[in-house]
C-alpha cells in the first residue's frame, strides 16, 4: 500500500504524568465533539493536497480513549469520505487501560478500528505509582485480556524501561512476564528525562534516581535478547513484532513516506515540507476559524537535509535498513569507513546497522552526516 498515513493527535489527558512532555491539556471536561469538528475542518483544508486512499489511520495522544467513540468515528468517516481508506488499511487507536472495558472495545471495533495500542508502561504497582500513572497492574492485565479476546487484526503494548529503582535483573524478570502476555506487537521505550518535566526537576534535586545511559543500553540489549528468543523481530529501535504484525502506520515514518498529520500539536509531512500544528487547542481553533492552516512551524527541506533525514530514520529499521539509491555517492566514503569498522552492513546500495553499530548509533550518524 503506497497511500499516505493519516495521523490524528488527541491532545487531552485526565492528568499529566510527571515524565511526559507531549502536547496535551488536562481540562475537567474533554470537549470531544468540538475537537472532532476542528479536526474535520483541518481535514477539509489539507486533504486535497494528498492523494488517497490512505494506507493507515492512527489516533495518538494524549489519551484518545477519552474521546467519545462516536466522535472518533465521525473523524474516521471524514477520512473515508475525502481521501478514502484503502481496503485492509491498519486503523489504530491508542488507549489507556482505565478506559478499555468490553463496551469500549466493541464500540471501536464497530467503527472500523482493527488495532489498539495500550499504554501499560510497567507491571509493578510501585513503578506505576512512581510514574504517576492512574492505572494499576491488575487493571492493565484486565485490559490486555480484553484486547486478546477481541478479534482485532493486531494489538500492541507500550512499556518503558530505565525507570527509577529498576535494575537490569528486575527488568529481565519483567521481560519474562511481558513475553507471557502474548502481545503481537510491543513498543518498548527507554525513559527519557525530558527537561521541562517534574521528573527532571526531581532528578536534578537528587530526589529520584534513574539508571544511567550504560544501564539503559544494557536493558535495551536484554529486551532484544529475551524478546528475540521468544519470536519477536526487533524491527525498529523501540519496536518488536511477531511475524505479520509490524506496525504499518509507523513504518510510513521510517520509510520517509508522506503522512497527513491532523489535530493540535500534530506533525505532518507532504514529501517536500514538514509542519507542526499549534499545540494549544485555542490557537489551533483560532487559526482554523480564520480559514488558515493551524501551523506553528513549517520547514521546506533542502535536498541535503531531506537526504540525511531519510537515512537517519531509515537506519532505525534495524533489519532492513535504508536503500540509499541515488543518494549513494553522497555517503559512499563514510559508509565504506563505517563498514570497515564493522558498524554498518552494506548490500549493494542498501545499508543497515550491525549489532556493533546499533550500540553506537549516534556516532555512526555523526560519521555519516554531510561534512561530519
Ligand atoms: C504520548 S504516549 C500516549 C499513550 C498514552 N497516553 C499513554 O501514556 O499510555 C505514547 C507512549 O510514549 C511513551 N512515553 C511517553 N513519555 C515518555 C518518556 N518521557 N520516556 C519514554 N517513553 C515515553 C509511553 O510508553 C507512552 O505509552
Ligand atoms: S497518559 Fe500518556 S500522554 Fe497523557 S500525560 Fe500520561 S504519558 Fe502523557
Amino acid at each position: 500500500m503506497s497511500g499516505p498515513g493519516v495521523y490524528v493527535h488527541f491532545p487531552y489527558c485526565t492528568h499529566r504524568c510527571t515524565y511526559c512532555d507531549f502536547t496535551l491539556q488536562t481540562p475537567r471536561r474533554v470537549p470531544g465533539r468540538r475537537y472532532a469538528d476542528l479536526v474535520l475542518a483541518e481535514l477539509a483544508l489539507r486533504g486535497p493536497a494528498f492523494s488517497g486512499p490512505a494506507a493507515s489511520f492512527y489516533v495518538g495522544g494524549g489519551t484518545p480513549s477519552l474521546w467519545e467513540v462516536a466522535e472518533l468515528g465521525r473523524v474516521l468517516d471524514g477520512v473515508r469520505g475525502s481521501l478514502g481508506l484503502a481496503d485492509g488499511a491498519e486503523v489504530t487507536v491508542e488507549a489507556n487501560p482505565d478506559q478499555v472495558d468490553d463496551a469500549w472495545v466493541d464500540a471501536v471495533r464497530a467503527i472500523g478500528v482493527n488495532r489498539v495500542s495500550l499504554g501499560v508502561q510497567a507491571l509493578h504497582d510501585p513503578l506505576l505509582e512512581a510514574l504517576t500513572r492512574r492505572h494499576r497492574t491488575s487493571g492493565a492485565l484486565a485490559a490486555i485480556g480484553r484486547l486478546a479476546r477481541a478479534g482485532l487484526a493486531s494489538w500492541s503494548l507500550d512499556f518503558i524501561f530505565g525507570l527509577p529503582g529498576q535494575t537490569p535483573a528486575s527488568w529481565r524478570e519483567d521481560l519474562a512476564r511481558i513475553v507471557d502476555l502474548g502481545a503481537p506487537h510491543l513498543s518498548i521505550y527507554g525513559l527519557t528525562v525530558e527537561p521541562r518535566t517534574l521528573l527532571a526537576r526531581d532528578v536534578r534535586r537528587g530526589a529520584v534516581h534513574v539508571p544511567g545511559d550504560e544501564a539503559q543500553l544494557d536493558m535495551l540489549l536484554t529486551a532484544r535478547e529475551v524478546l528475540g528468543a521468544a519470536g519477536y523481530a526487533h524491527y525498529e529501535i523501540s519496536n518488536y513484532a511477531q511475524p505479520g504484525h509490524r506496525a504499518a502506520h509507523n513504518s510510513s515514518y521510517w520509510d520517509w513516506r508522506p503522512y497527513l498529520g491532523l489535530g493540535a500539536g500534530a506533525h505532518g509531512f507532504d514529501g517536500a515540507a514538514r509542519w507542526q500544528n499549534q499545540g494549544r487547542v485555542k490557537r489551533y481553533a483560532e487559526a482554523l476559524a480564520a480559514g488558515g492552516l493551524p501551523e506553528a512551524e513549517r520547514e521546506v527541506l533542502d535536498a541535503e537535509t531531506a537526504s540525511f533525514e531519510r537515512l537517519m530514520t531509515g537506519l532505525r529499521r534495524l533489519d532492513v535498513g535504508v536503500e540509499l539509491g541515488a543518494d549513494w555517492p553522497r555517503y559512499a566514503d563514510a559508509v565504506a569507513r563505517e563498514a570497515a569498522a564493522g558498524r554498518l552492513v552494506v548490500d549493494g546500495t542498501r545499508i543497515r546497522l550491525s549489532d556493533a553499530g546499533f550500540r553506537v548509533m549516534d556516532s555512526v550518524l555523526v560519521a555519516l552526516m554531510p561534512g561530519g
